[in-house]
């Protein structure tokens, strides 16, 4: 494993990149800031490597800007209405970040903290965040773990464990943004989506879940049949509309097994990637609000170039009986894990 130096952030920290190979040379990137997977590295149907996700070149390009590329999301991943819950009788508020509601745990996010590297191999290294209770104002001092691993069959998995002195939420999810063209390519739209989910959980405009789960039968949000991600995207569906392209919740099959749920794939560059989490929903979004400058060496990012998968809950489970609890009571395990499996078709 190489570390090597990935700037100063604002409040004087020094930040490192680490550099993980498997033995295909398959190479992950990912810094301890927000514990941020920074670049995957993997050849194309040609022999050229390419790096998979989007973002940027220092620890400052991820303080500035706030599309959350690449990094461990929590204590809760997406969104939680009114910026309120009760646990146990008490209510607690916590940042508006989002109109009136707190998108992914608001200001003081994970993904705004520098980790702690508690153990590493060549292909593996795990990141700890202690968490007090008035970091982001969730009940309780949180401990989390979160390794990734570049494994010999190229897939990078993502397992999360977490554990805290008070019954609190937690949901976290990985907000990598691929694209299998590399991420200097414009486009995600003609790249094909298969989503092995019969229901959705439909919002509101504001991306807050109703409560209901509906089917995705007959509706552009139905990839069990693989798609391009652009054949439907302009629909006029509800859900693409208050999205303005994908950014939902699919209700996954196999929740608790680690099983394959989802893929993309690029006619362009021969690369296949599946997803595999055992996680009960994983939010599609497809960046439609995307509008970054200064990305790797000096990229523009824009609406629709990139493709996210994120295990999770369901959003602003907190709200809703019907939806899997995000509540960990106090001194229990919290345990995620995701995978994205990489192979290339020439
Ligand atoms: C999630 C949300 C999107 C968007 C991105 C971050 O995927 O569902 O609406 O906020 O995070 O930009």
């Amino acid at each position: 494993m190489e570390k090597v130096n990935f700037g100063v952030t604002k409040r004087g920290e020094e930040a490192s990149l680490y550099v993980l190979e498997n033995k295909n040379n398959t190479t992950i990137k990912v810094t301890d800031y927000g514990a941020t997977l920074v670049s995957l590295l993997f050849a194309d149907k040609a022999g050229v490597q390419k790096d998979l996700v989007l973002g940027y070149d220092n620890v400052t390009g991820y303080e500035e800007h706030t599309s959350y590329f690449g990094a461990i999301i929590g204590r809760n991943g997406n969104r939680i209405k009114d910026s309120r819950f009760t646990i146990n009788g008490k209510e607690y508020r916590i940042d508006e970040n989002e109109n009136h509601n707190n998108l992914h745990s608001g200001k003081n996010g994970f993904n705004t903290v520098i980790w702690e590297v508690r153990e590493h191999t060549d292909n593996s290294i795990t990141f700890y965040h202690y968490s007090s209770e008035t970091e982001q104002k969730f009940p309780g001092n949180m401990e989390i773990t979160v390794t990734y691993t570049i494994a010999d069959d190229d897939t990078l998995h993502i397992v999360y464990n977490g554990k805290a002195d008070a019954d609190t939420v937690m949901n976290c999810t990985n907000h990598s943004y691929f694209n299998l063209d590399g991420e200097e390519s414009d486009s995600v739209l003609d790249q094909i989506v298969w989503i092995d989910a019969d229901a959705y959980t439909p919002a509101d405009s504001g991306l807050i879940p109703t409560g209901e789960i509906r089917s995705v039968e007959g509706t552009p949000l139905d990839f069990r049949t693989p798609t391009a991600i652009g054949a439907r995207i302009n629909e006029a569906h509800e859900s693409l509309q208050a999205g303005k392209g994908y950014d939902l919740n699919y209700v996954m099959k196999d929740e608790g097994a680690y099983t394959l749920c989802a893929s993309m794939y690029s006619k362009e560059s021969g690369i296949r990637m599946e997803v595999r989490t055992d996680a009960p929903g994983m939010q599609f979004y497809t960046s439609n609000f995307l509008e970054e400058k200064g990305g790797k060496n000096g990229r523009e990012y824009g609406v629709r170039s990139a493709a996210c998968f994120e295990a999770h809950y369901f959003p602003d489970a907190t709200h809703h009986e019907n939806f899997k609890s995000t509540i960990v009571k106090a001194g229990d395990i919290y345990h995620l894990k995701a995978g994205y499996k990489f192979s290339v078709e020439k």
